[in-house]
């Protein structure tokens, strides 16, 4: 129940430009290279014949999510109501993480004896992929992805999950600030931690791939490589790589320890289950207008690339618990990320790998799927408003 993302086409006459920097965006970088000329190709203005002449009007039946001709200035007529749906409901959830009261959790940090020294190194490897992760992600969608799409509903649901990517990165720095904590050590993490930064190892180069301006679609092998990174994007950053980590903070949560930080991971799990879901629904209607790219050998290197992701993200699971902690332990995650991975699988159409896994924390479950339901900390979400606000009963 949980859940994402043009055409490129270099112009002769442009001078090559450098590829832009995912790992570590340089400040002052070249707009990290966002080759809006370029990216905008599949109809930046349309062109019609003449003033007045009607016959290149948009017919919803014409539009294609990726390779489509149709202009991709006019939102409607809709043909792709679930991404316009999406969008209405990403908005409606607004939210900002200065709303989330920090208190109580700086109080608990500054406690020698509020936490034991497994459970601070777990908040301080967690927020130590998290603050660089979802930076990560919100390059990929302004500097790799958005581009390929040409749909401008689906473009419409990119950029509120670009900017919620934006707020996730503050709600970390937030948290990162409010306790207190080496920003340097938490931000370098991702090139210092080897758990973590193999994690992202194993992502660049699949948005580095969108993100290279070379690179355009339009044959069945650069289709099937854009299909790939959606899918390694959807399935296995945001919907496998983020299991751990939110796992281990809203246990915390749930016993009465580090509850601002809980409550702000409750709000991004549930931004991040749409974000998967959306790419979901893109991965699987891209395979419904181009079946041919859905190969046996296409599914085959899916499959390995989940095996992979499964094995990584269980690694940065004894990296973060060396010793039971919470209640929680490695191994407990082996089933859990299995679990995940077969859920994931089945979403985009091909079979669970691991056969009989069950939800080790069906607790995590309820949290997903919530949408305004019950918070299982001390308030109860009631409903999100635009503008910033929030309701609690
Ligand atoms: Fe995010
Ligand atoms: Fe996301």
């Amino acid at each position: 129940m949980l859940s994402f993302e043009d055409d490129t086409a270099a112009s002769g006459t442009r001078p090559p430009q450098a590829r832009p920097q995912l790992q570590s965006v340089p400040a002052g970088a070249p707009a990290a290279a966002f080759h809006a000329d370029a990216a905008l190709d599949p109809g930046i203005l349309a062109r019609p014949e003449k003033t007045g002449d009607t016959h290149g009007r948009v017919n919803a039946v014409d539009k294609r999510i990726i390779n489509g001709k149709t202009d991709v200035n006019q939102l409607v007529p809709f043909k792709y109501k679930w991404a316009w749906d999406k969008y209405l409901a990403g908005c409606a959830n607004h939210w900002m993480p200065q709303e989330i009261n920090m208190q109580r959790d700086i109080e608990l940090w500054k406690n020698p004896n509020g936490l034991t020294e497994d459970e601070r190194r777990l908040v301080k490897r967690n927020l130590g992929f998290f603050v660089t992760a979802d930076s990560l992600a919100a390059n990929n969608i302004v500097l790799g992805t958005y581009r390929h799409i040409t749909a401008p509903e689906c473009r419409q649901y990119l950029l509120r999950q670009a900017f919620e990517e934006a707020i996730h990165t503050h709600a970390y720095q937030y948290i990162v600030e409010s306790l207190g904590l080496d920003e340097s050590e938490i931000f370098n993490a991702y090139n210092e931690v080897t758990s973590i930064r193999d994690k992202d190892q194993f992502l660049i180069p699949f948005i580095e791939t969108l993100t290279n301006p070379e690179f355009q679609t339009g044959t069945t092998e650069t289709d099937q490589t854009l299909l790939k990174s959606l899918i390694v994007f959807a399935c296995l950053m945001e919907g496998l790589f983020f299991y751990v980590g939110f796992t281990q903070i809203l246990a915390l949560g749930r016993q009465n320890k580090m509850m601002g930080a809980a409550e702000q991971y409750q709000y991004i799990l549930r931004d991040e289950s749409m974000h998967c879901n959306f790419g979901i629904d893109l991965i699987n209607t891209i395979k419904l207008e181009n079946p041919h790219l859905w190969t046996s050998a296409f599914k085959e290197e899916i499959k390995a690339l989940f095996l992979q992701a499964v094995e990584l993200e269980y690694r940065y699971a004894e990296d973060t618990m060396p010793r039971g902690v919470l209640g929680l332990n490695a191994a407990m995650f082996k089933g859990y990320l299995r679990f995940i991975a077969n859920r994931r699988a089945q979403q985009i159409g091909l079979e669970a790998m691991f056969p009989q896994e069950e939800n080790p924390f069906p607790w995590m479950s309820e949290m997903i799927d919530l949408k305004k339901e019950r918070n299982f900390f001390e308030t109860r979400v009631i409903e999100y408003q635009t503008g910033g606000a929030l309701n609690w009963e």
